[in-house]
């Protein structure tokens, strides 16, 4: 049987940190049955998440207020509704097992407000997240070949793949050119090789226009994944609710 270790009071000024997995008291510590302390699990997430930290977007201000139970979430379509929120209630099960999601649909259904709630439910149990449109995951991966921009090739790929979960947003809206061809596969590829998680959104909703447009090996490897992809439908809600 596993024991927090007990929290020294509060300094002055001092901030408390909370477990993200809600088993040692925020110190990182745990006792044993013998009474001798071992690490919390809780460590080597900050361990991974201060690795990751800088990657991406973060989660833009327009989706930080997202909720699966508050307007406008709670509007979209019962079955996927249903899909999601069983995801993101297993989310560390879900992320552990290298499983994921893929949303589809015409502009402005609602997929990457739903992708969003992954990643901030990811963010919420103190995974590593980074969270990439897939045209400015290029930009970035370009600019590693300036040599004045300070960033190596290599280091960007490694922390790309090791993650804990990838969220690519609008896939196939890039060009289409044997470097992107590569660049999506070795990443994909690598992430599925270690069972890593990947959350993706994209407007391709035709399986086989998107292999084309990404490539079928790529393709494959996403829907071992993330599943199916699930169809998002409806009107565009940026100009429903503009209206
Ligand atoms: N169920 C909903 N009802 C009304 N508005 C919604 C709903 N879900 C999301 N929105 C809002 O609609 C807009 C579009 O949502 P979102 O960006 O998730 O769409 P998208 O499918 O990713 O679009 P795109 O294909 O252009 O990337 C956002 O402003 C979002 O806050
Ligand atoms: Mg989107």
């Amino acid at each position: 049987m596993l024991r927090p270790v007990p929290q020294p009071e509060e300094g002055a000024g001092g901030g408390r940190r909370s477990c993200v997995l809600g088993i040692c008291e925020g110190n990182g510590w745990i006792l044993r049955e013998d009474n001798q302390s071992e690490p919390c699990e809780c460590q080597e997430r900050m361990v991974s998440r201060a690795a990751s930290r800088g990657m991406g977007t973060g989660i833009p201000k327009r989706y930080r207020e997202l909720s699966l139970s508050r307007k406008p979430i709670c509007d979209l379509d019962p079955f996927v509704l249903r899909h999601v929120r069983t995801f993101v209630e297993q989310i560390d099960m879900q992320l552990s097992a290298g499983k994921g999601l893929w949303f589809t649909g015409d502009v402005g259904t609602g997929k990457t407000s739903l992708a969003m709630l992954v990643s901030q439910a990811a963010e919420r149990k103190g995974r590593s997240v980074a969270i990439y449109p897939v045209t400015r995951l290029l930009a970035e991966i370009k600019n590693t070949y300036d040599r004045e921009s300070g960033g190596s090739y290599m280091s960007l790929f490694r922390k790309l793949v090791s993650v804990d979960l990838l969220h690519l947003d609008d896939l196939g809206a890039e060009k289409r050119t044997d470097w992107v061809l590569q660049e999506l596969y070795s990443i994909v590829n690598e992430r599925w090789q270690d069972e890593r998680s990947v959350v993706v959104t994209t407007n391709i909703t035709d399986l086989d226009e998107l292999r084309n447009e990404i490539g079928s090996r790529t393709v494959s490897r996403l829907v071992e994944i993330c599943g199916d992809p699930i169809p998002i439908m409806g009107p565009d809600l940026r100009l429903t609710s503009a209206g």
